[in-house]
């Protein structure tokens, strides 16, 4: 047995075998999925967003723009993602794009939460400032900006994809026409950590005291659901409106049928606390981001933890070194990197060939400008120090995720596999 994994992956033996997607230096703090159901972007603690190809468990893109904790993330309808970070921006990213396509500014404090109008036309944005911003992302029309009384954690459109609905610290969930002009508002009493909103008009808020409020179109509060025994940090909705899915700080993840209200299951598995929660559109799928900084799927209906990674077939050199110690170290590595001489690369650059390779050269690879600039060439002492030290530390403004491997057994390992499945040696 593997005495120690990455510091960065705190896999149980379940964990390991399970659909995760690996990659974040910190608790994922944010996820959203494209409307084809078929990618996600994740956004960490550790300052980066990560775009993942969902079945296959790849990593597509390190996106590194924010300066501190990434929030919050929402998928567009035409493609794009946005995310919002504790830095008060928010950032529209392009697939096959390393850089950010937009940058909105005008929040004064985190921003906690993003929303999408059903026609993509609108962005709207929750921040601790106090606002919400209501931006066109067509246009010259400047954005709406709404105030409440406190740091906003929440926000969703209306039924009728238009009106803007909040939710912060002071407890009320307020509804705003899309003028900016506040039309409801209901006290829950407690601050509201996330709202939803399903198609034919009901509100349900996520609060801090693990109930969750169900809102009827006369704004007063029809039911109560305590859905955790600590506060409510995260609430999504599935695609058909008919469960919710209710994650704790305390580390239980809830499904409601919102029909009856009743709880129906209660996660039970690896990957909890669980900070994230996104359905996964045209499948009965749950996706959780946690602290154990990975990405995961369960099944809604059932509440499982879904089966081993989708990994490709290892090639021929790749499964003769199958039970090489190394080849479990560099589990966390393949979600961005590839060993084989036709891998190309992914969200990082191949490594093959990388031992003797001076650092920033594989072709066809958009490196960062930190790691252009560097003078080192790769070798098993250099890629040592590179986990021994981590990343941040040894390439200084490097977009890899920050990741150590603290047992020097298991660094011998990872080395020693690279080198050989590369055909170093
Ligand atoms: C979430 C994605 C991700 C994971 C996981 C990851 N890397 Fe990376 N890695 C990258 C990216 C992105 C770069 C390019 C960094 C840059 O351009 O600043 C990189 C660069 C490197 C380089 C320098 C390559 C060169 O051509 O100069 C090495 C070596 C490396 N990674 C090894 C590893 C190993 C070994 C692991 C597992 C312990 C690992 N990486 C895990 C994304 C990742």
């Amino acid at each position: 047995m593997l005495r120690l994994l990455l510091v960065l992956f705190l896999a149980t033996p379940v964990a390991a075998s399970a659909q995760e997607m690996r990659g974040h230096g910190g608790p994922v703090r944010a996820l959203a999925i494209s409307a084809d159901g078929r990618l996600a972007l994740s956004g960490s603690f550790d300052t980066s967003a990560i775009l993942w190809d969902i079945e296959r468990g790849l990593a597509l893109a390190v996106l590194r723009g924010h300066e501190s904790s990434v929030n919050a993330a929402a998928a567009l309808p035409d493609g794009r993602f946005a995310t919002a970070g504790e830095d008060g921006r928010i950032l529209l990213w392009r697939m096959g794009r390393q850089e950010p396509e937009a940058r909105l500014e005008g929040h004064a404090g985190p921003v906690a939460a993003l929303a999408v109008s059903p026609d993509g036309g609108v962005l709207a944005s929750a921040s601790w400032d106090g606002t919400a911003r209501l931006t066109p992302l067509s246009g010259t029309t400047p954005p709406a900006v709404v105030r409440q009384r406190g740091p906003l954690n929440a926000v969703a459109f209306a039924a009728d994809g238009q009106s803007l609905i909040t939710g912060g610290h002071d407890g009320a969930v307020r509804l705003f026409g899309p003028d900016g002009g506040q039309r409801r508002v209901v006290d829950t009493g407690v601050p509201v950590n996330g709202i939803v909103v399903a198609a034919d008009g009901e509100i349900i808020a996520g609060g801090a005291d693990g109930r969750l409020r169900f809102i009827a179109g006369d704004f007063t509060v029809a039911r109560e659901v305590a859905a955790s025994g600590t506060p409510v940090v995260a609430v999504a909705l599935s695609p058909d409106g008919r469960r919710i899915a209710a994650a704790g700080i305390g580390g239980t993840v809830a499904l409601v049928d919102r029909a009856s209200g009743r709880i129906e299951r209660t996660l039970v598995g690896p990957g909890l606390p669980v900070w994230s929660l996104a359905f996964r559109p045209g499948t009965d799928e749950l996706v959780t981001g946690g602290g154990d900084r990975l990405v995961r799927r369960w099944r809604a209906s059932t509440g499982e933890h879904l089966g081993a990674v989708v990994m490709e077939r290892p090639s021929e050199a790749l499964a003769r070194l199958a039970d090489h110690p190394g080849a479990e170290v560099f589990r966390a590595c393949s979600a961005c990197h590839t060993l084989d001489p036709d891998g190309g690369n992914r969200a990082g650059p191949t490594l093959h060939g990388v031992i003797g390779r001076r650092i920033g050269s594989a072709a066809g690879y958009d490196y960062s400008p930190a790691l252009r600039r560097m003078d080192i060439v790769w070798s098993r002492d250099t890629i040592a120090k590179l986990f021994e030290i981590g990343p941040n530390a040894y390439t200084p403004g490097t977009k890899m995720p920050e990741q150590r491997v603290t047992d020097p057994d298991d660094l011998r390992a990872l080395v020693d596999y690279i080198a050989r499945a590369t055909g170093a040696e």
